[in-house]
């Protein structure tokens, strides 16, 4: 068994996290229920934060909010002192109901809408990621119409793959994120920010995948984009003040995965961009970067009541737990692996292998495949560990199944985050169909 952050056994054999009893936790919130140790978290933001500093850069680490966005997340990014990166009106209004600082929030996505970007201009946040031409077009009307000058990046697809899952792969040339890098239209982006009195060009941004276990991709993405820089700088005379390099450092989801410290791959990055700026002579600009899995994910478990058995002699032993794809789809939509134990007797000795069961209707709807566990039964309670990121982000409410609560734990106190939802939840926007006036 692996345990991660402040998790451990306590001394009545159950698995503790923060200090607290996950069985408490059970009692008091029901299952299933995500719990994120926020010491963890707070360690994870601290190992990249510090690492820039000691090395005397310039830079900004913002939270990529879409792996976990809740008021008490952005709150604990604040506290850590972290930049945010949002991707929706949606996760704009959650920072902002946060009293996030605006000008640390950077707004990203493919297909921003007018009503998005505008909000954006309101509330005067840090900086845009315009995407695509159809974008810059319209931020620099609505500027125009406001009078005021955003500040932007252009987000630009540098040609590299990272190895991962295909589905997470966003910095190839065959991507729709982005302007390429290669055939020009990076180039024609950038002419349109640098002579727009509405635009304000800080730098480029690139985002090369996700659950990346190596510096090389985010090497090679920075050599690609100096030698552009450098033709920019002696075409136009522009040169970059940030270079945002994205997020994707990968985490140990289990025994296979194997990450390197955030302070590897920062330290990595830095001394390639410093190397890239002393190559082209070239002022080094300040360094962006925007973990989201890497935050919160190993911080996060999710704890579940074992339910129904299903033996098939044989062949498997299916053992059920009352949640699934609807909390955590990623097992379902990436073949996402996952580690577990039984958190009432987390030592007790293994006796079979079993395959973790969703609750959905749907035979994918399995959580784990194959994990060697005690015999379980009604009575326990199954720990699923590294389910911080894009776990609840991700939640949805296939067969009208309830979201599951939040939990924070630190120092022994449990903290409710985002309440568990309600039958009465799941009708609220639902209207019924009206009945015609009958014949008077
Ligand atoms: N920046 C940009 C522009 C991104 O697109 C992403 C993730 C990140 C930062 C943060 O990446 P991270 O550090 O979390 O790997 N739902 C998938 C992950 C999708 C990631 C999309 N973009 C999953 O569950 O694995």
């Amino acid at each position: 068994m692996f345990l991660h952050g402040t998790s451990s056994v306590n001394d009545k054999g159950h698995l503790e996290i923060g200090g607290v009893d996950t069985l408490e936790i059970v009692k008091e919130f029901g299952t299933p229920v995500y719990v994120y140790d926020v010491a963890l978290i707070r360690e994870r933001a601290r190992g990249f934060k510090e690492t820039f500093d000691k090395l005397g850069v310039k830079a900004q680490v913002a939270y990529a909010s879409k792996a976990f966005s809740t008021v008490a997340m952005i709150q604990l990014v604040e506290q850590e002192g972290l930049s945010l990166d949002v991707v929706s009106g949606g996760e704009l209004y959650t920072a902002l109901a946060a009293e996030f600082p605006v000008e640390k929030i950077h707004f990203h996505g493919n297909n921003k809408s007018r009503e998005e970007l505008a909000m954006a201009l309101e509330h005067e946040i840090g900086c845009i990621v315009v995407d695509n031409f159809h974008e810059l077009k319209m931020l620099e009307e609505l500027c125009r119409e406001k009078e005021v000058k955003a500040n932007i990046l252009l987000r630009v697809t540098p040609g590299i793959e990272a190895h991962t899952h295909d589905y997470i792969l966003t910095g190839q040339e065959d991507s729709k994120f982005g302007f390429d890098l290669q055939n020009g239209q990076a180039e024609s982006a950038l002419k349109i920010g640098i002579h727009s009195d509405f635009l304000n060009l800080l730098g480029i941004h690139c985002h090369i995948g996700s659950q990346i276990f190596e510096t090389t991709g985010f090497i090679l993405a920075a050599r690609k984009i100096f030698e552009k820089l450098n033709d920019w700088k002696e075409t136009y005379s522009y040169e970059v003040k940030v270079l945002n390099l994205g997020g994707g450092f990968g985490i140990r989801y289990t025994n296979e995965d194997a990450p390197i410290p955030a302070s590897q791959y920062v330290d990595e990055i830095i001394q390639e961009v410093k190397e890239q700026a002393k190559i082209f002579d070239m002022e080094i600009p300040e360094i962006w970067i925007e973990p989201g899995r890497s935050l919160v994910g190993d911080a996060g478990t999710t704890l579940y009541q074992v339910g129904s058995r299903k033996e098939v002699p044989n062949v498997r032993n299916y053992l059920a737990v009352d949640g699934g794809m609807s909390d955590n789809i990623r097992p379902a939509l990436y073949e996402a692996k996952y580690e577990a134990v039984l958190a009432n007797r987390p030592l007790d000795e293994v006796e079979e292998t079993v395959s973790i069961a969703g609750k959905c209707c749907e035979s994918g709807d399995m959580l784990i495949w194959d994990i060697p566990l005690p015999r379980a039964g009604k009575e326990d309670v199954l720990a699923v560990f590294c389910t911080g990121a894009y776990g609840y982000s991700m939640a949805n409410n296939y067969n009208r199944i309830p979201k599951p609560p939040v939990v924070f734990v630190e120092n022994g106190q449990v903290t409710l985050v985002v309440r568990r939802e309600t039958y009465a939840d799941l009708v609220r926007h639902d209207l019924p169909l009206k009945v015609k006036a009958q014949n008077k």
